[in-house]
């Protein structure tokens, strides 16, 4: 991929203010050139802010707003990618980010709101790389032979476009740490799972018994009342047969005592009767008595005998008649109140079994009453639910063994994905895949660095192994990076990063149009050196007709650019009152050696 940067413009970034500074990149040798403090590197953490979100040195984001104005920092540039113009604008207080692509503003390059890996996969750069083969700086990049190993490794990986592996590497060993987690996570979740079923079934064997109780309890319930309403029909059949008699009777007692009240009658009547000829023959007997006296009963005067004896002859039959009637009436009566006795006998009988049936008929009522609440009993009883159902803990142990099922399945699963990237990141780990990767670069590197090494006029041989340990030797003599002297020490690590810029550009396919350089010529090198690394940039800049190399320096003078015979621009960086300006000063030829 190359990225052709046409122009970067900024304001309230750093000492710079409100009015938009803009720098058109060229393709040709540059010299941004200020005193201390002047502005320069703040253009690299321009590029660097707009292009990754973050400044090249280390400052906080807060401290990228000019602290003057305090507000609207925005920087913006333009690009292209291909047949493609972009247009990226970054700002802060407030924050924004704008992408336009052919002039279009472009939401996302994915269905996810855009972010900065999407923006470096279009770009096609990480910052890490970005600030080893496009902008460099002396002061606030680690050199590489002071790096740690796995930072050496990671930018190596970088450059060399290995990151996939890397990138594969991360996101395996994040999937296999997930997957982790997750057994963890399924394993308790199995625990609970196995705890709740076995609760369950506690509570299911439980209510399956305590149900059983209920089902034989209403069981016997039923049955007593059924047993009881039986009893009481059977005993109401009995009583019911017991009227039924007691009726028969009562019919067949009816006749017996029918005459009864006519006799009663009769009896009352002849009782008058009956007195009366008692009467008459008590007192036609007071006056036969007479008759022994022999005188009369009214005068007292003696009788004569004819007289008499007819006339007590005639008392006497009368008497005899009276007594007569009185005895015929009296038989009448006494056979008429044996009748009656009988009768009332009878009567008195049919009135018990009258009684009888009368009782008969309440002990009925009685069952009957008692049948309709035992019936009504029964249907409640049978109407009682069994509280104890399981069901529903029945369909959860169901539920249960289903998670259960997923559960194991996906401890499985996922057992046997961390089994299989456990063997991944063995193959894509350093030892691995990338052991033989970094085999293959690093006699390049070793190749192209001891070239540049050798241009920069020193005589030491850099030879790196592939875990990128160095042996430094001068000769036969071993020797440390940090042993060499400032000048020593700048020309290893220029010919480093021209080695990565060679790479990155030939191996990875990635370039840019723009290689800005701060401060490198700055520290220790002498003007042999500088001549010499200027002249390795003109063969890079002629070797690439769209290549401007930007040398931000507060050292370099045009009298270092009078060794070269060059073309230079030079752009002056200046503060004015309390903010930088960047100033397009002259346009020179560098005179010839
Ligand atoms: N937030 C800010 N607002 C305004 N000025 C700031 C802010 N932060 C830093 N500065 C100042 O900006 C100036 C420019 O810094 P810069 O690092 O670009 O200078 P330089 O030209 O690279 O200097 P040197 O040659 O020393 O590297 C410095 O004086 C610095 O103190
Ligand atoms: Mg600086």
């Amino acid at each position: 991929m190359y990225i052709k940067f046409n122009t970067i413009k900024f304001k309230n970034f750093l000492s710079y203010g409100n009015g938009w500074t803009t720098l058109n990149f060229n393709n040709k040798l540059n010299l941004i050139n200020a005193q201390n403090g002047a502005g320069k590197s703040t253009i690299v953490d321009a590029i660097s802010f707009v292009l990754f979100g973050k400044p090249y040195r280390d400052i906080k984001m807060k401290s990228l707003v000019n602290y003057i104005n305090k507000r609207h920092l925005e920087v913006e540039i333009q690009f292209d990618i291909g047949k493609d113009s972009y247009r990226m604008l970054r700002g802060l207080a407030p924050s924004k980010f704008e992408l336009y692509k052919n002039g279009e503003m472009v939401e996302a390059l994915s269905s996810k709101k855009l972010n900065q890996i999407e923006i470096d996969k279009l770009l096609g750069v990480k910052y890490l790389l970005f600030k080893n083969v496009m902008c460099i700086g002396a002061i606030s990049n680690v050199p590489f032979f002071n790096m740690c190993l796995s930072d050496r490794r990671e930018l190596l990986e970088t450059i060399f476009g290995l990151t996939n592996i890397a990138d594969m590497l991360d996101e395996v060993k994040d999937r296999r740490s997930n997957d982790n987690i997750t057994i963890k996570t399924m394993s308790a979740t199995k625990t609970g799972l196995e705890n709740s079923i076995n609760d369950l079934i506690k509570i299911i064997a439980d209510m399956e018994q305590k149900s059983r109780n209920f089902e034989t309890n209403k069981a016997d319930r039923l049955e007593k009342v059924k047993e009881h309403i039986e009893q009481q029909k059977s005993d109401l059949v009995k009583h019911e047969t017991n009227i039924q008699k007691c009726e028969e009777k009562c019919a067949e007692l009816e006749p017996d005592f029918a005459e009864l009240d006519d006799t009663m009658t009769r009896i009352r009547e002849r009782v008058a009767g009956l007195a009366e000829h008692k009467a008459k023959v008590t007192s036609l007997t007071k006056i036969y008595d007479f008759r022994e006296k022999n005188k009369c009963p009214i005068c007292g005067t003696d009788f004569c005998s004819d007289h008499a004896k007819e006339y007590f002859d005639g008392i006497l039959a009368e008497i005899n008649m009276e007594q007569g009637f009185y005895d015929t009436l009296n038989e009448k009566q006494k056979a008429d109140e044996e009748s009656a006795e009988k009768m009332r006998n009878s009567k008195s009988f049919y009135e018990k079994v009258k009684s009888r049936i009368s009782t008969e008929q309440t002990v009925i009522e009685g069952l009957k009453r008692g049948i309709d609440y035992d019936e009504k009993q029964y249907k409640e009883i049978e109407a009682e639910t069994n509280g104890f159902d399981p069901s529903d803990q029945r369909k959860r142990v169901e539920e249960y063994r289903k998670q259960l099922k997923i559960c194991n399945d996906t401890i499985d699963e996922t057992s046997e994905r961390v089994a299989i990237d456990t063997d991944l990141i063995t193959i894509l780990s350093d030892s691995g895949i990338k052991r033989y990767f970094f085999e293959e670069i690093v006699p390049i590197l070793n190749l192209k660095i001891n070239e540049y090494i050798k241009k920069f006029g020193l005589n030491v041989e850099v030879i790196f192994d592939s875990m990128l340990e160095y042996t430094l030797t001068r000769g036969a003599f071993e020797m440390e990076y940090n042993g060499l002297s400032n000048g020593e020490k700048t020309r290893v690590n220029v010919a480093m990063l021209l080695t990565f810029y060679d790479i990155a550009k030939q191996l990875s396919n990635w370039s840019s149009s723009i290689l800005f350089m701060d401060e490198i010529f700055d520290t220790g090198i002498d003007g042999e050196g500088i001549t010499d690394f200027l002249k390795e940039l003109i063969t890079m800049i002629q070797g690439d007709s769209n290549l401007g190399v930007y040398l931000i320096s507060h050292k370099l003078n045009d009298l270092n650019f009078s060794q070269i015979q060059y073309k230079f621009e030079t752009l002056r960086v200046q503060k004015k009152g309390c903010f930088s300006q960047l100033v397009k000063d002259r346009n020179e030829q560098g005179s010839p050696s």
